[in-house]
C-alpha cells in the first residue's frame, strides 16, 4: 500500500505476528531464518523505516552508525537489550525498544525446570532409560530435595519474583539480593541481603535473575562460587555471561557444586564444551521464552512498540 512504512524482520517470527506485520507495513521478511551477517543487514535496512531484530543480531556501536538515515526505531523481540548500543542510536536519534512484561511468567517456569532437572539429575535419568537401566534400586540417582531449602534468587525484578512464587509452592525458603530493596508486599516475606555475597552465603539454589551489565558479567567467578554452602544448585535464566563458564565448569567436576541448571550461555549457540562433559549440568538451548503465548506476546509487543513510534506517540517500551 502506498505510504506504508517499511520494515526489516530480521528473523523468521511466528506466523501470527508476521501476519499483523504484514497488515500493517511494507514488511521485509527472513522466511528460511539465516542469520543475516552484518553487511547482509546493512543492505536489506536501506530505505527501510524500521528494524524488528532480535538478541542474535549484533546491534553495536559500528553497526548503528552504518545504518542508513530512514531508519527511526530498532524494536528488539526481546526483553535483555545488551545486544543493542543505546547511546550510540540515541546519537543517531534512533528509537529502541524492547519487549518487557510478557515473557515473566515463562521464563521463571523454565528456572523451576531447571531446578528440578538439575536436582534431580534428569540429564542422568534421561540418558540412563535409553542406555543402561536396569531397574529401581535404592540408590539409584539420589538427587537434592528442593524442600526447606533456601532459595537466593540475584536480581527480584519481575521474573525472580515470578520464581519465587513458584518456588514457595514448592516448599523452598525465598532469599533475595536487589539493587534496591523491594517494598514487603512485593518482598512476600522473602530475607533482603544487602550484598550479593551474603546472598551467596545463604544460597543452597542460587538462581540468576539480573540483567547482563559490565558490573554481573562474570559474577559467579571461583571466589564467589566458594561462599555458597556445600552441594549448591546454580540456575541460570539470566544471560550466560553472568557465569564465569572455566570455574562453574572446574565447580561441577570437583563437585563444589552439586549442579547446575543453564538455559543461557556466554557464546551461544557454542557453550563451553566443557559442561557437556558434566553429567550433573541440566543444559536447555535458551528456551526461556519458548512457548507459542509468550512468542506471539513478544511479537505483538514489538509491534505496539513501532505502531506508537509511527503513530508519533511515545511507545509503551522505549528505552531511547
Ligand atoms: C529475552 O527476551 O531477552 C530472552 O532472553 C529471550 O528468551
Amino acid at each position: 500500500m502506498p505510504g506504508q512504512k517499511k520494515i526489516l524482520i530480521t528473523r523468521k517470527l511466528p506466523d501470527a505476528v508476521i501476519n499483523r506485520a504484514q497488515a500493517s507495513y511494507q514488511a521485509t521478511l527472513n522466511n528460511n531464518d539465516e542469520p543475516y551477517g552484518v553487511d547482509q543487514m546493512i543492505e536489506l535496512a536501506q530505505e527501510k523505516d524500521a528494524v524488528l531484530c532480535t538478541l542474535t543480531n549484533d546491534m553495536s556501536r559500528s553497526v548503528i552508525e552504518r545504518l542508513p538515515n530512514s531508519i527511526c526505531a530498532i524494536a528488539t523481540f526481546s526483553v535483555g537489550y545488551e545486544h543493542i548500543d543505546l547511546e550510540a542510536a540515541k546519537e543517531r536519534g534512533i528509537i529502541v525498544t524492547n519487549t518487557p512484561g510478557v515473557l515473566t511468567e515463562a521464563t521463571a517456569d523454565v528456572a523451576l525446570l531447571l531446578i528440578l532437572g538439575a536436582s534431580r539429575r534428569a540429564r542422568e535419568g534421561a540418558a540412563m532409560i535409553t542406555t543402561d537401566w536396569s531397574g529401581w534400586t535404592p540408590t539409584q540417582l539420589m538427587g537434592l530435595s528442593m524442600q526447606a531449602k533456601r532459595l537466593g534468587i540475584l536480581g527480584m525484578g519481575d521474573i525472580g519474583r515470578a520464581c519465587a512464587l513458584r518456588a514457595r509452592a514448592f516448599g523452598m525458603e525465598i532469599h533475595y539480593h536487589n539493587r534496591t530493596r523491594l517494598s514487603p508486599e512485593l518482598e512476600e516475606g522473602a530475607t533482603y541481603h544487602e550484598t550479593p555475597e551474603e546472598l551467596l552465603k545463604v544460597s543452597d539454589f542460587l538462581s540468576l535473575h539480573c540483567p547482563l551489565a559490565p558490573d554481573t558479567k562474570n559474577f559467579l567467578n571461583e571466589k564467589r562460587i566458594s561462599l555458597l554452602p556445600p552441594n549448591p544448585v546454580v540456575i541460570n535464566t539470566a544471560r550466560g555471561p553472568v557465569i564465569d563458564d572455566e570455574a562453574l565448569i572446574a565447580a561441577l567436576k570437583s563437585g563444589r557444586v552439586a549442579a547446575a541448571g543453564l538455559d543461557v550461555f556466554d557464546g551461544e549457540p557454542k557453550l563451553n564444551p566443557g559442561y557437556l562433559d558434566c553429567k550433573n549440568a541440566f543444559l536447555l538451548p535458551h528456551l526461556g521464552s519458548a512457548t507459542i503465548e509468550t512468542r506471539n506476546a513478544m511479537g505483538f509487543t514489538a509491534l505496539d512498540n513501532l505502531d506508537a513510534v509511527f503513530a508519533g506517540k511515545e511507545p509503551p517500551n522505549k528505552l531511547v
